[in-house]
């Protein structure tokens, strides 16, 4: 039996005591030979499900070709994914990097320097409460909750919170110091918390006359997971800044700034970069994703399952009204709150016994971020052993 963590791994995850070994589509494998449905992907990454055969082949066949060239140098699948995100986006200059806190350290330190250029004192990065985007300092000290921030003191200047949906608050903290408002169209890991599109206008509105940037993190709500390819589409604003990362290569590595000209501009040779960012495989990864993307029609396909998932969330709250709240969320991105005294990370370890792979996030939640090519017989079975479950707890 091998062990699930290894003693020379770092305990800084509060790793699951099972250990997987193949994914197939939308389930896991273990040492065991175990089969889970998984309902995490990887927290909303494997939007195709695992070992998908198009990003398979497309993985192997550029490590045949070229792993690494440095960003000193071009390659193709750089050039041609820049291209197909800026067709997807109308953004039309794209950063890479490897992940999602790195696409934000990006997008931080360009407002920055734009403020620089311009002659500016506004250094503020104003972000929300309960956010999350990520953990390297800059990122850290923009997400804001203490939890986080604990025993990492000092952080890094110039950040400020306002809170989430408060367009009131946000009127008295977007101002002239202000470099940029990061906020999430849909928070993930607070527990799946929709913005307010009141919320979003307001801050496009507050940004343009205060002349502050407006930066949306779909790290984890974009490519697709919500049913548009971007989270923001929903909600019918648009920023000046998206980063994004999770899904992209489907499981590489790889995160992306996409901004316009001429805020691009900004960034000149030397201002900032990454070794690996953008490298070959993950960008032949990602441009397989975007290509089976299409071909599956998947926005289609995660509104009608997102709706389904729903539905299923809803019919368990209403017969176990004690036990969870009512679903929120958009498309395949959808969470519920657990309520007192019950536990959503007993809820997940009672799931993942039964074979079902469900996460927890911030507040108390359970969250559903399934591949997005789930179909409608697996949510069927998940309605039915969180059913199980619940009728478990309820009875305890
Ligand atoms: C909205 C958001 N931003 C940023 C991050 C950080 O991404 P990464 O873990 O790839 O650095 C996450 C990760 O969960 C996220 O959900």
């Amino acid at each position: 039996m091998i062990e699930t963590v290894g003693d020379h791994v770092l305990a800084n995850y509060a790793r699951a005591p099972v250990t997987f070994v193949a994914g197939q589509g939308c389930e896991l494998i273990d040492v065991s030979g175990k089969r889970y449905l998984d309902f995490v992907a990887g927290i909303a990454v494997c939007a195709l499900g695992h070992a998908h055969p198009a990003i398979s082949s497309a993985i192997i066949e550029q490590a045949q070709t070229l792993v690494h060239c440095s960003n000193l140098y071009g390659h193709e699948p750089a050039s041609i994914l820049a291209q197909k995100l800026a067709q997807l986006s109308g953004f039309n200059r794209v950063f890479f990097c490897n992940s999602g806190t790195e696409a934000n350290e990006a997008a931080i330190k360009l407002a920055r320097k734009r403020a620089f250029c311009a002659g500016e004192q506004r250094r503020t990065i104003l972000s929300c409460t309960g956010s999350f985007h990520g953990r390297t300092l800059g990122a850290l000290a923009a997400t804001a909750n203490p939890h986080y921030h604990e025993g990492f003191e000092p952080l890094p200047a110039g950040f400020a919170s306002t809170p989430f949906n408060d367009i009131a608050a946000l009127h008295s903290n977007i101002n002239h110091t202000t470099a940029a408002f990061v906020v999430e169209p849909i928070q993930g890991e607070s527990g799946v918390h929709p913005a307010s599109r009141a919320f979003l206008e307001a801050a496009r509105q507050l940004c343009d006359e205060h002349g502050a940037l407006l930066v949306f993190d779909e790290v984890q709500s974009g490519v697709g997971r919500t049913g548009k390819f971007f989270a923001f589409q929903h909600f019918g604003v648009r920023s000046d800044v998206v980063t994004l990362a999770k899904a992209l290569a489907n499981g590489l590595p790889i995160g992306a700034m996409l901004v316009d000209e001429p805020l691009a501009a900004v960034f000149q040779p030397g201002d900032h970069g990454s070794t690996f960012g953008g490298s070959p495989v993950p960008c032949a990864a990602a441009l397989a994703h975007l290509r089976v993307r299409d071909e599956l029609h998947l926005d289609d396909h995660v509104q009608a399952m997102g709706a389904r998932l729903c539905a299923a969330l809803q019919e368990l709250h209403k017969a176990f009204p004690a036990i969870i709240s009512e679903p929120r969320g958009l498309g395949l991105m959808l969470g519920v709150s657990v309520k007192a005294p019950h536990d959503a990370t007993k809820l997940v370890s009672d799931a993942r016994e039964k074979g079902l792979l469900i996460n927890s996030a911030g507040g108390n939640s359970l969250r559903f971020t399934p591949p997005l090519v789930i179909d409608s017989a697996s949510i069927t079975r998940l309605h039915r052993v969180l059913g199980a479950i619940f009728e478990e707890t309820a009875t305890v």
